[in-house]
């Protein structure tokens, strides 16, 4: 066999698991998306299901939304997990975790996280990716944030989820008033979250 057709029958289909909260989806987090779906052969988005965390969106809405803005990758699917992420991975064969990476104050709790899933569960590894720059300062936290005051999310988050918060939070279907129509900062795809001491979870 030559050298290359040998490589190619013993490639390995690497699947991926990219958890979050997804409380909402940022274009941070969709910008993280468009790369895991390059990088890898499959990559499963894990909503976490887990009501003490008080999320806004409900499990299944989150899990829509997402779908809603997944939908044209052939390679990647969405679905809801709760209890420990290393036995979500091992029932879908995944061996890879993505995480997002914002800025060097995300980077001690993902660091103290990959180490301990990969404790939990050795064939498992995190690889860090780091945010895309338009999105370093975005988080679903924040974006909550300045939704519930009114404020303007319109580039920060895809329309659809930009509507759902502005229907959530208002009780309307039409985007925030404050918007007015102005685009924030950037419009591609991705997530992003916040600066947080190592200790707090990160949002
Ligand atoms: O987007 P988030 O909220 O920062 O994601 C955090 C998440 C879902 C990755 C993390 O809370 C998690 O993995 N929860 C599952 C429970 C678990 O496995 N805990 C042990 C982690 S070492």
């Amino acid at each position: 066999m030559r050298n290359h057709t040998r490589q190619a029958a013993m490639k390995k289909h690497v699947i991926a698991i990219y958890p979050g909260s997804f409380d909402p989806l940022t274009n941070g987090h969709l910008d993280l998306i468009h790369r895991g779906a390059k990088l890898f052969d499959e990559l499963v988005i894990a909503i976490l299901d887990n009501p003490d965390k008080d999320p806004l969106f409900t499990p299944r809405e989150r899990r829509e939304m997402v779908e809603a803005m997944t939908a044209h990758y052939d390679n990647v699917r969405v679905e809801r997990f709760d209890g420990l992420l290393v036995e979500f991975a091992k029932k879908v064969s995944a061996n890879v975790i993505v995480r997002g990476i914002r800025a060097i104050s995300d980077y001690e709790y993902e660091l103290q996280m990959a180490l301990m899933n990969h404790k939990l569960y050795p064939q498992m590894d995190t690889v860090f990716m780091p945010s895309a720059e338009a999105y370093s300062y975005v988080s679903s936290r924040l974006v909550k944030g300045i939704a519930r005051l009114g404020g303007p999310v319109h580039g920060f988050v895809p329309a659809m989820v930009e509507e759902r918060l502005h229907r959530k939070l208002n009780g309307s279907s039409r985007r925030s008033a404050a918007s007015n129509g102005k685009r924030t900062p950037s419009t591609t795809e991705g997530e992003a979250k916040p600066k947080r001491k190592a200790t707090r979870t990160r949002k």
